[in-house]
């Protein structure tokens, strides 16, 4: 019979990823919050209420228990600026404890953080004086980095300024789905993009400043464009979506600079400002040219889709978007990938399929170092709210009870034996062992 093993690099991290307004609760001073309370901005009119109980109740205990016992050696949270730095001269010393003791017990439960400092989430004080359209919000969100890091440095050497600024932009300042809520011409977008680049950058010289020996890098959002058809016009707009989406800030990043039609980011401070490349990869669509929004980004039929048709299984564009990394020359971290999926059937075929694509990538020379699953248990799901069930454990959010998923176990096989083989994939995802050896 044939057999298969997808055997990862020795020392490679595997672990889930978090993030705090997600998973905590009661976060009353984050700009979610009172976004939360307006009429129509949440899918069926959700709340994040307690989350998964993390902050008030301490649950992050028994989940990183769950980890550990999982065989994960890392994890990936971020920290809530608004809890942090509540007002503009206000410091909470009592909520950097809390993440003091939080991220101490992931140290002792064998998992090494991975902190990511922005997620999302703002404090309602800076969203008054202008949030990321201030010119001045390298420079406020620098002080929140500065007082952080020295506290947490004894702590943590691994750091991410900012989490998808791709996402956030355009949610929060193209299509208006995240607070600020503004529908901004692209042009304006791309200067909000602009000022979190500076903010990367000034965050990316603090921390090294205060510990040099720190590894701080990004969390980008990637997604795979191609053409719906081989036309000029839909290679050309796929192109585009690329290199604004995927480009405007890991380019930059790298170059310090990137033309895009009609615009161009000169940026030379923020060259050379990653010590790796975290990427988040989801999915891969499809782009055509259309004077309809829906019609112009869609998964090509036939595509295998998550329970609501929020994820595309596009495994390929994962392999191929790694490839594009390297030209980066840094390590790559996955700092998230994963799907919703609430029966656990689909999400074993995405971890196995998804897997495989990196293994490929790393045997075609991609230098990637870790794996963190988007998540580990149910999470709120920003304005979609709960619909979407993206945890290895399932969360009841009445009884706060969790409940493991196959893919939970599926998962400790390939870190315990830091492969993917034949017998778990024959168990856990079968279809995939049938495609695998092309039956
Ligand atoms: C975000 C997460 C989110 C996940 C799944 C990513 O874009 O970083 O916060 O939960 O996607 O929707």
């Amino acid at each position: 019979m044939t057999t298969l093993k997808y055997v990862f690099p020795q020392g490679f991290k595997w672990g889930t990823a978090t993030s705090s307004y997600q998973v905590e609760g009661s976060n009353l001073n984050s700009t979610w919050a009172p976004f939360e309370e307006k009429s129509g901005t949440i899918l069926n009119g959700d709340r994040s209420g307690a989350a998964c109980d993390w902050w008030a109740g301490s649950r992050w205990k028994e989940d990183f228990n769950r980890a550990s016992a999982n065989s994960q050696n890392a994890h990936r949270l971020s920290l809530e600026w608004s809890r942090i730095q509540p007002k503009p001269d206000v410091w909470n010393e009592e909520a950097l404890d809390g993440y003091r003791q939080m991220i101490r017990g992931a140290i002792s439960n064998g998992l090494k953080p991975l902190v990511t400092l922005h997620h999302f989430s703002d404090p309602i004080w800076f969203g008054e004086i202008g949030g990321w359209e201030n010119p001045d919000a390298p420079q406020i969100f620098n002080r929140f980095v500065e007082k952080t890091v020295s506290a947490l440095k004894p702590l943590v050497s691994d750091w991410i300024p900012i989490n998808e600024p791709n996402v956030y932009v355009f949610n929060g300042y193209l299509i208006g789905n995240f607070p600020p809520q503004k529908k901004l011409a692209l042009r304006s977008a791309l200067k909000v993009l602009v000022n979190m680049l500076r903010g990367h950058a000034s965050a990316y010289e603090t921390i090294h400043r205060i510990q040099p020996e720190a590894n701080v890098g990004t969390s980008v959002n990637v997604h795979g464009f191609f053409p719906a058809r081989n036309n000029l016009r839909d290679r050309f707009l796929s192109r585009q979506f690329d290199h604004v989406f995927n480009g405007s800030f890991l380019d930059v990043i790298h170059n310090g600079s990137l033309s895009l039609v009609g615009y161009r980011i000169n940026e030379k401070k923020v060259k050379n400002t990653q010590d790796f490349v975290g990427m988040n990869y989801y999915t891969a669509s499809q782009i055509q040219t259309s004077t309809k929004w829906t019609e112009i980004m869609t998964f090509p039929e036939g595509t295998m889709l998550s329970d609501t048709g929020f994820i595309g299984h596009e495994p390929e564009y994962f392999e191929k978007m790694l490839l594009w990394a390297k030209k980066f020359k840094k390590p790559i971290i996955i700092t998230e990938n994963g799907t919703e999926n609430r029966d656990d059937v689909f999400r074993r075929t995405y971890l196995a399929e998804h897997l495989i694509s990196m293994w490929r990538a790393i045997s075609k020379g991609a230098s990637v170092k870790g794996y963190y699953h988007w998540t580990l248990v149910d999470s709120f799901e920003w304005e979609r709210g709960w619909i979407h069930p993206f945890g290895l454990w399932e969360l009841d959010r009445e009884t706060q009870k969790r409940t493991r998923r196959d893919s939970a176990d599926f998962y400790k096989q390939v870190i315990s034996k830091n492969a993917l083989e034949s017998e778990d994939i024959l168990h856990f995802a079968p279809d995939v062992f049938k495609r695998s050896i092309g039956e």
